[in-house]
């Protein structure tokens, strides 16, 4: 059986509301948490799939937590692995840099052979520019919780339903 991993930073506070949320729409047992905060190589390589928790920070940029773990991940083969990012942003706060950190993620795992899914529509969000897009959708689910958290639910039900199709 394929094996599912939803890696994000245990310490950061809306990432991990959000993570909580796209756990409680899969079943017991069907997806491991994972903490980013002390993620090793070897953990991170026994998994097929992955979605990945990814907040912006620092204006455009991805936490320090991430960040660290980049100069591993640009060493890896990650190919016949399939990811999904979600990242968590505040369009009215940062409309420039609008949840790049989706976007710088999910370049990495393509550039190092990893299958990107789980792309949404950027309708009902307001910003100037995001590097999360790419050909007019997001790389991956957006989230807003400073300035959308209604919409939350529906956006993470809609999501997960989606990704869980490519998941296998
Ligand atoms: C210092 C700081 C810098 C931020 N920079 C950005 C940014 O460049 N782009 C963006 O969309 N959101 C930015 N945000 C908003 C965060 O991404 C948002 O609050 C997110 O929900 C934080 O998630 P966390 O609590 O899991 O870290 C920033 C927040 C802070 C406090």
């Amino acid at each position: 059986m394929k094996k599912t991993a939803l890696i994000y930073s245990f310490k950061s506070n809306k990432t991990k509301r959000i993570a909580e949320k796209i756990a409680g729409e899969f079943s017991e047992g069907e997806i491991t948490k994972v903490n980013a905060d002390t993620l090793t190589e070897e953990e991170f390589l026994s998994f097929d799939n992955y979605i990945l928790g990814v907040p912006t920070w620092f204006d455009g940029e991805l936490p320090i937590y991430w960040d660290e773990w980049i100069p591993a991940l640009e060493e890896m083969d990650l190919k016949g692995k399939t990811f999904a990012v979600f990242g968590l942003g505040d369009q009215k706060g940062y409309p420039e840099n609008f949840a790049d950190g989706t976007g710088i993620m999910a370049k990495y795992i393509t550039d190092c052979g990893g299958k990107l899914i789980g792309s949404t529509s950027a309708e009902g969000y307001t910003f100037e520019s995001s590097a999360a897009l790419d050909n007019g959708k997001f790389l991956g689910l957006v989230i807003d919780q400073e300035n959308q958290p209604r919409m939350t639910p529906e956006r993470v039900k809609k999501w997960v339903a989606d990704i869980k199709k490519h998941f296998n």
